[in-house]
């Protein structure tokens, strides 16, 4: 049984341009006017100009509007419980961000039933479906025990395969006067517990979180368990934590707000993404990442939520679009090629994050002409259809 979707006003396909090496893909946003493309079970099979399409079981009239490849959020915390409503009101009333707001999270989460926090995340990942995004990755991180990072991961593999285990968020309260122990309970047990319900192992590189020499070695083990490292870098100031990065051959380095321009140089010359998170300065009312720096040296950027309780509690892949295009002066086509195939190479995926033929069928349909009234229509829902694998699920 296949699908055609026709009469699409412009088709954003993002097909892989190629020719790089792998992993180094920059900014290939693509589109096609009067398109039409078909899916075949769960690939992409045919794209396009309407006129020339093939027949197909069921036709799906796009009516002129967009059609994108479903948004890749390659960075969110949704395994929680809790909330942090009245933090975030305070830092509007002028107090800054700090990492230290996480272990409010980690006693309600610790707190929590598998049953809630599983009820909670499945809520988060439908918001996010809604709203188009349909591969996300979701990091453990407030459970912070070799109980409760076990369960974290093992939830939210339940959801998704790009799970992430974030035993290095913070050192929790019980080990505030031995943050070495700390360290070493998330190089041991705690790694041993989750590495086979995740892929990827992630460190809060800052400070007030953990240093560099903690972070190389917490990824270290990470990859001698089999996971393949990420990292949370210069997001509240300057740091070792790009340098990490990219020195442990990290798919992303993720924040990236305060950079030398070594940091800068060490990212281009690598396969390390940037991922920016521009709801986090947007909802601590830090200074925006420089976008254009990163781009104008050749980083490739990708576009995430960071979906968490604390610095951003937001779903919307659309919102973070528009301020990135708005408020860190990316173009209309960076931003959305960095939410979808940006976000793709953040999590090493080359199936998803365009619509060329062979892709997974993940297909947004917006209630707009163009990819652009993503940005120009700022916090207006968008979204009029979303096929996963090819199936109609929002
Ligand atoms: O990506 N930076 C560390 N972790 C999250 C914030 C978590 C929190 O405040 O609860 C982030 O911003
Ligand atoms: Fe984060």
């Amino acid at each position: 049984m296949n699908t055609l979707i026709t009469n699409i006003g412009e088709l954003v396909t993002n097909a892989p341009a190629g020719g790089d090496e792998p992993g180094r893909e920059r900014g290939g946003f693509a589109a096609v006017n009067n398109a039409a493309l078909i899916m075949d079970d769960e690939r992409i099979a045919w794209t396009g100009p309407a006129a020339a399409a093939p027949a197909a079981d069921q036709r799906v009239d796009a009516d002129g509007r967009a059609v994108l490849p479903g948004f890749v959020d390659s960075h969110a915390h949704l395994v929680f419980a809790g909330e942090r409503g009245a933090e975030f009101a305070a830092r509007m009333a002028g107090l800054p961000y700090s990492a230290g707001g996480i272990r409010s999270t980690v006693a309600a989460t610790r707190a929590a039933s598998d049953a809630q926090l599983l009820g909670n995340l499945r809520r988060l990942a439908e918001e996010m479906l809604a709203q188009g995004i349909t591969t996300f990755e979701c990091k453990s991180g407030y459970g912070l025990t070799v109980a409760d990072e076990a369960r974290s991961v093992a939830l939210a593999a339940e959801l998704t395969p790009e799970v992430t285990y974030l035993g290095a968020h913070v050192v929790p309260p019980e080990f505030e006067s031995d943050p070495a122990g700390y360290v070493e309970l998330t190089c041991g047990p705690m790694l041993a517990a989750c590495a086979p319900h995740a892929r990827w192992v992630d460190v809060f590189c800052e400070r007030g979180a953990f240093d560099g020499e903690q972070a190389r070695a917490i990824l270290a083990a990470g990859r001698s368990a089999g996971l393949e490292p990420r990292v949370h870098a210069n997001q509240l100031g300057h740091g070792p934590g790009v340098q990490v990065a990219v020195e442990s051959g990290a798919a992303s380095a993720d924040h990236c707000t305060y950079l030398s321009d070594a940091d800068v140089a060490a990212l281009a010359a690598s396969g390390t993404v940037a991922t920016l998170l521009p709801g986090v300065e947007f909802s601590t009312r830090q200074p925006y990442p420089d976008a254009r720096r990163l781009l104008e040296a050749g980083v490739t950027v990708a576009i995430a939520t960071d979906c968490n309780p604390g610095s951003c509690f937001t779903s919307s892949m659309p919102f973070c679009i528009a301020l990135a295009v708005r408020d860190m002066r990316m173009t209309t086509q960076e931003a959305v090629w960095s939410a979808t195939r940006g976000g793709a190479l953040a999590l090493r995926r080359d199936d998803v994050g365009h619509l060329a033929v062979g892709a997974r069928a993940d297909v947004v349909m917006l209630n707009a002409p163009t990819h652009a009234y993503l940005a120009y229509r700022p916090g207006v829902p968008q979204v009029a259809a979303v096929w996963r694998g090819g199936s109609l699920v929002a």
